[in-house]
């Protein structure tokens, strides 16, 4: 049986209508936390077969409630501070605390599949009905204006955000655990992947300063950096195998397994730290 080590806390997911957000908010249910998760579609799931056909409830909400733990929703663009910080005072009213928070919402997304424009050949991918989320293809030297913005914004600025909404609360409560997440795309520049890789390498730098900052509150601030894991708007990448040291692409579950560590007084005497779930990827040779 499950041990409900997350008892009586209350967790906030943020991008956890989908993907890895709904993984971490799904493990945090099944471990005891009330769950509280901001998207800016909590219907994000319908964009790809592959986080479709895994549903089992009309969203991530009814999901995690079925793990008999409170659960909300709210529909929220985290790219506006005031809607954020309005949206976790409304977590903190409906819930009455806040311990947790994984600011997971982002992604190389510059266009969503709901905002695509017809016929956008970018919008295409093989194997999915409708139109899917446009990715980044800027360079460091080469970007165009709405990918800058949009990257930054949906990746950076979402995470700080939210993270300075959550922290008045976790400080009178004097206690938290914060995750934000960065990318292995923050640590190794990969050519094509402007300006993701450096909006996730501002996120290891911020969460440092944070993590600082909290400390005397008895807050942790730590960030994941997922390599290659299979989500919906990753798509199949196991034909990568054979280049990731650890021999497979990641799951959904391998990076939970680092949330629940981070989340958990496993990692009481962590912070500031930023944790490689990649198979050795970024080291390759
Ligand atoms: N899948 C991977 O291999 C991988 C690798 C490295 C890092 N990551 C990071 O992990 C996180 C989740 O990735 P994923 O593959 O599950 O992607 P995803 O697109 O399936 O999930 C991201 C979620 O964030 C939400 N979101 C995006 N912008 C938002 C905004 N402005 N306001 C509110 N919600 C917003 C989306 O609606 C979506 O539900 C992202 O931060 C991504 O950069 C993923």
């Amino acid at each position: 049986m499950t041990e409900m080590k997350l008892a009586g806390k209350v967790a906030l997911v943020t991008g956890g209508a989908r993907g890895l957000g709904r993984g971490y908010a799904l493990r945090l249910a099944k471990l005891g936390a009330d769950i509280a998760i901001i998207d800016r579609t909590l219907k994000g799931f319908e964009v790809y077969h592959f986080e479709k056909k895994k549903m089992t409830g009309p969203s991530v909400v009814e999901e995690c409630a079925a793990w008999r733990v409170r659960a909300m929703g709210l529909e929220v663009d985290l790219t506006q501070r005031t809607a954020t910080e309005k949206a976790i005072a409304r977590v903190f009213e409906k819930m009455g605390r806040l311990d947790i928070a994984v600011c997971n919402a982002g992604g190389g997304t510059v266009v969503f599949a709901d905002e695509v424009k017809a016929k956008d050949p970018r919008a295409k991918r093989k194997g999915e009905a409708g139109p899917v989320d446009i990715t980044t293809t800027g360079t460091a030297a080469d970007c165009p204006q709405e990918m800058l913005t949009r990257v930054l914004d949906i990746n950076l600025m979402t995470c700080m955000y939210t993270c300075m909404a959550v922290a008045p609360y976790m400080k009178r409560q004097k206690s938290g655990k914060i995750v934000t997440v960065a990318s292995t795309a923050g640590l190794v520049p990969n050519p094509g992947y402007h300006p993701y890789g450096t909006a996730k390498s501002a996120i290891i730098f911020y969460t440092r300063a944070l993590a600082q900052e909290l400390a005397p509150y008895n807050i942790n601030v730590n960030c994941m950096a997922p390599g290659i894991i299979r989500t919906g708007r990753l798509g199949d990448r196991s034909w990568m195998a054979d280049r990731i040291p650890l021999g497979r692409e990641g799951t959904i579950e391998d990076c939970a397994n680092v949330v629940e560590f981070l989340v958990t007084d496993l990692s009481d005497y962590v912070t500031g730290e930023t944790i490689a779930i990649d198979g050795g990827f970024r080291d390759r040779r």
